[in-house]
Parts: structure tokens; C-alpha cells; sequence
């Protein structure tokens, strides 16, 4: 499942998963991610976070719950420090570090532990 604020990203999205075969395999849902991912539907072993800075954090606690023990959490420009401050805190429930790939990316690894 993925989700997308802009219209048009969504309907690029969509178009490539049907000309891959794949579209009926993946949801892309269409609006805010604080909405949309409200219900993701079932257990999540993966989250990767793409989206508006502000936004990391709130998303990651929105699904949290819903995250499997070992699920992991991928990060692109994961430079907002409130985000980082909360992975990298093992009292969240968390192991977290940078990659040391693309450095000055922020691209940050993070397992769910609890
Ligand atoms: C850096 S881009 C990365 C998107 C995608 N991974 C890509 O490579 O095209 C960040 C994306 O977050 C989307 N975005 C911003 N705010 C959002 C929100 N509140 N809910 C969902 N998507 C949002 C933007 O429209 C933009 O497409």
C-alpha cells in the first residue's frame, strides 16, 4: 500500500503498477497521509516514509501500532529532529541509525523492537 497527497503522482503511480501487472496487488490511496493511513488494514513489516518533513513522525505514531516486532522503518531525508529524536530513543520501542550510504541523505534504518 502507498498514499500520495498530488493527484497526478497517483495516477502516474497507478498507470505503472498496471503496466507492471501489479495493480491489482497494490492499494494507492489518494489524499493526506494523516487521513489515509488512518486503517492501513492489517500488520506492516515495512514502512518507508517519503513525504513532508513534518509529517514523519506523525505518520510513523499513526501506524505504529499496527507495526510487527522486526518491522522495518526506512526514513528518506529523515532530518527532522523530533523523528529522529524518537527512533533513536530505545525507551520508544525502537533501534535506529543512519545508513552509511548516499551520506548527507538522511536516509535513516530503524527496527521495530517492541
Ligand atoms: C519527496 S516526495 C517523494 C515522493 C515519492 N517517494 C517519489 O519519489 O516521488 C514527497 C511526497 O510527499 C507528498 N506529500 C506531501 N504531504 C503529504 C501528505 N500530507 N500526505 C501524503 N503525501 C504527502 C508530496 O506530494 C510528494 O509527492
Amino acid at each position: 500500500m502507498g498514499t500520495e497527497l498530488e493527484p497526478n503522482k497517483v495516477a502516474r503511480a497507478r498507470a505503472n503498477l498496471d503496466t507492471a501487472g501489479l495493480a491489482d496487488l497494490v492499494d494507492i490511496r489518494e489524499g493526506d497521509a494523516l487521513e489515509t493511513l488512518r486503517d492501513v488494514g492489517g500488520d506492516v513489516d515495512l514502512l518507508l516514509i517519503d513525504g513532508a518533513f513534518t509529517l514523519y513522525l506523525p505518520v510513523l505514531r499513526l501506524v505504529e501500532p499496527r507495526l510487527k516486532p522486526g518491522a522495518v522503518i526506512l526514513g528518506e531525508n529523515a532530518f527532522e529532529p523530533g523523528y529522529l529524536d524518537y527512533v533513536r530513543n530505545p525507551a520508544n520501542g525502537y533501534v535506529s541509525q543512519p545508513l552509511p550510504i548516499d551520506e548527507g541523505r538522511g536516509n535513516e534504518f530503524t527496527l521495530r523492537v517492541a
